[in-house]
């Protein structure tokens, strides 16, 4: 029998029961629904709502039943709907009438709403410390490449030269961004919705306060309406994931390309890669698609959200119990893309000759030598129209700026000198590049001190 049956006359629909209930997924919060249910009963407790021999009834039985999932001994079922009610129907089944006091002040609207809270809550710091790993393999992977000239990229057309370091930190600045914006979130929503309710209170002289800290929260959210129809936190959540990946997906867009023939800058570990069934030869970067590939499930969990929840009447509304699945689902994408992806980039063989080879050719240093120009004197635009015949001139020839002879560079600009080969290097154009931010080593080394400390202040 439903412990709603009351005001009803018949049974629920057997394809009703089915469609409604949602333990098949939210069973995932039993740990947060007890801790929510021990931190109520407590608190109805000391306000002399529910007597202390029935707290401590509630307590023992609620950690017993605690045990018993966790030692797979509890089966749930679809008749109590879903985890709330799978827990109460299990804890008065086991301790009596002391179970059926545990609503009191109570529903689900605000059970749910604080059990996914904390549920959302407690994955961060997991989150958190995955990122963490990867920013600390990037910087491992750095230091070894801080000399090592591969060429910049814009439209994927051959830019400028800068390090492989460089192009690391890179992805490393945008995973601080992540970390900070799942804290962010993190901060925001730790305020707790038990107490509001249904939708509007109670009348129990409860203590929201107290059930808040016991949570671990900072303060119980100000209006009983939003605490049971937010899902605010949810959709951050979601939303700074979304990132993340869209961060991974770049990233492992540009390894596919790096360990193609086409490029061949790295190489990845056999115990990384994959075969064909077909064909003999190929290794491929499977790992890398996949994490490509799942970026976007995790947008579409966001989008699946961002849509349930778009035309909810307040307050709360049964459409919300399509909230959980997503953000399950973009927790488990998540926190399997994020070590998989640490660990192929750990294992991976950088091929710096490659690298070294590709940005010879492509007049990445066409920049330096208008610069250079512009340092002897000419004005930037008119260096910049100079080296721009140049290079059409080279291109026709099918040599590199620097393989010109002095004396053809000096009919086109007499500014030309010896001098012109050190600025047209690769490795001193590199170097050179010493602006804050930029390639030049002291910089990519201050880039990976400054990663390295950010990781060591969040590590817990
Ligand atoms: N299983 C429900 C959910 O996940 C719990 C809240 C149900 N409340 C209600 N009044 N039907 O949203």
């Amino acid at each position: 029998m439903k412990l709603w049956s009351g005001r009803f006359g018949k049974e629920t629909d057997a394809l009703v029961n089915d469609f409604n209930a949602s333990i098949q997924f939210d069973q995932r919060l039993y740990k947060e629904d007890i801790a929510g249910s021990i931190a109520h009963a407590t608190m109805l407790g000391d306000c002399g709502i529910i007597s202390k021999e029935d707290v401590a009834a509630i307590v023992e039985g609620l950690n017993g039943i605690l045990a018993d999932i966790e030692a797979g001994k509890v089966e749930f079922t679809a008749d109590n709907e879903d985890i709330h009610m799978n827990i109460e129907s299990l804890l008065t089944a086991r301790i009596g009438q002391a179970g059926k006091r545990l609503h009191t002040a109570r529903s689900r609207n605000d059970q749910v709403a604080v059990d996914f809270r904390l549920y959302v809550r407690n994955e961060i710091p997991t989150i958190v410390d995955q990122i963490l790993h990867l920013q600390s393999v990037l910087c491992a992977q750095a230091e070894k490449y801080q000399t090592a000239v591969m060429p910049g990229y814009t439209h994927l057309q051959r830019a400028q030269p800068i390090s492989f370091a460089q192009h690391l930190m890179a992805y490393a600045a945008m995973l601080s961004r992540d970390v900070t914006r799942l804290l962010d979130c993190q901060k925001r929503m730790n305020e707790c919705p038990l107490g509001s309710g249904a939708l509007a209170g109670t009348t129990y002289p409860i203590d929201r306060w107290e059930t808040a800290k016991a949570l671990g929260f900072d303060a119980p959210m100000g209006n009983s309406l939003d605490g049971v129809s937010d899902r605010d936190y949810a959709l951050e959540f979601l939303s700074a994931l979304s990132v993340l990946m869209m961060h991974l997906s770049r990233f492992a867009e540009e390894v596919i390309l790096w360990c193609s023939w086409e490029f061949k800058f790295i190489d990845l570990d056999d115990a990384y890669s994959t075969g064909s069934s077909i064909m003999p030869q190929k290794k491929n970067p499977d790992v890398a698609e996949l994490v490509r590939g799942k970026t976007g499930r995790v947008y579409g969990d966001l989008m699946s959200l961002l849509t349930a929840m778009k035309g909810i009447p307040l307050a709360y509304n049964k459409d919300m119990q399509e909230d959980k699945e997503p953000v399950f689902d973009a927790i488990d994408t998540v926190e399997m893309c994020l070590p998989v992806f640490a660990a192929m980039i750990d294992t991976m063989t950088v091929r710096t000759d490659n690298m070294r080879k590709a940005a010879g050719h492509g007049f990445i240093n066409a920049t330096d030598c208008a610069d250079y120009l512009t340092k002897k004197g000419m004005p930037f635009r008119d260096a910049y129209t100079t080296v721009g015949h140049l290079v059409a001139q080279c291109t026709q020839t099918g040599i590199t700026l620097e393989e010109l002879p002095l004396n053809e560079l000096q009919t086109i600009s007499p500014l030309f000198e010896a001098d012109v080969y050190d600025a047209l290097n690769l490795e001193n154009c590199m170097a050179l590049r010493g602006s804050y931010g930029g390639p030049a080593v002291a910089e990519t080394t201050r880039q990976i001190k400054a990663v390295r400390n950010f990781v060591a202040a969040h590590t817990r």
